[in-house]
């Protein structure tokens, strides 16, 4: 992968979340508490800081933006309903400036340092990191019953468009022995791919046969 395809998926991921957070009115963001969702602001504030991490600390020693908020933007270290408490965290304007602020940095670090297979992998563990956010800013919103996404649709083909018919088509999986995941760290890993550590190592597993839609499913097809 080269520099500007890395850009470009980190531009995507910094449009799509400030895209899903301004296109609410500030009282918006204060969602009630809900067991299974994160307040929007945290999840933006969250996922800036995870490049702080695993990025500029990781690779650079470098200390955070603002350390008296460490505790406060890792998930392992807050709990759930404090991540609801106006008074520990900073508002719309704040989180935002925050937020671009990592962006900015790590656009500018992947143009101006080395691109090698370590860093590669951090600046794209951080951004999958971002998407799956992304992905729980959505379900927030669903929750709460906002509209779901503002300009942005998954890339996929819509029903009755031409060769949709192929494209939706399920695969059909013949029954049979399958290797699962992806290569363990003992054996030979090429520069392109990623992975999740919990995708790791492949294993084989006899599988029945089975059918999966390729492309994800919206509730209706679902519910179908
Ligand atoms: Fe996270």
């Amino acid at each position: 992968m080269d520099r500007a395809t890395l850009l470009a998926e980190l531009e995507t991921a910094r449009q799509r979340t400030r895209a899903l957070i301004t296109s609410l009115p500030e009282d918006k963001l204060d969602v009630p508490y809900h067991p299974g969702v994160n307040p929007p602001l945290w999840e933006m504030g969250h996922a800036a800081f995870f490049y702080e991490v695993f990025v500029f600390n990781l690779l650079d020693g470098t200390t955070s933006y603002d350390p008296a908020m460490d505790e406060l933007w890792d998930s392992f270290h807050i709990d759930h309903k404090d991540r609801w408490r106006r008074d520990l965290f900073p508002g719309r304007e704040e989180t935002l400036a925050y937020f671009d602020t990592i962006y900015d940095r790590v656009a500018a670090r992947i143009k101006t340092k080395t691109l090698t297979d370590r860093e590669l992998y951090l600046y794209r563990y951080s951004i999958f990191h971002q998407n799956m956010h992304i992905e729980s800013i959505i379900w927030c919103r669903q929750t709460i019953g906002y509209p779901a996404v503002p300009d942005f649709q998954p890339e996929r083909v819509a029903p009755g468009e031409p060769g949709n018919d192929q494209t939706r088509a399920d695969a059909v999986i013949p029954a049979g022995r399958w290797l699962i995941g992806m290569p363990g760290e003992s054996e030979a890993f090429a520069h392109e791919d990623f992975a999740f550590d919990n995708e790791k190592p492949r294993f084989e597993i006899e599988l029945p046969a089975f059918a999966i839609s390729r492309l994800p499913v919206s509730n209706r097809e679902f519910m179908a």
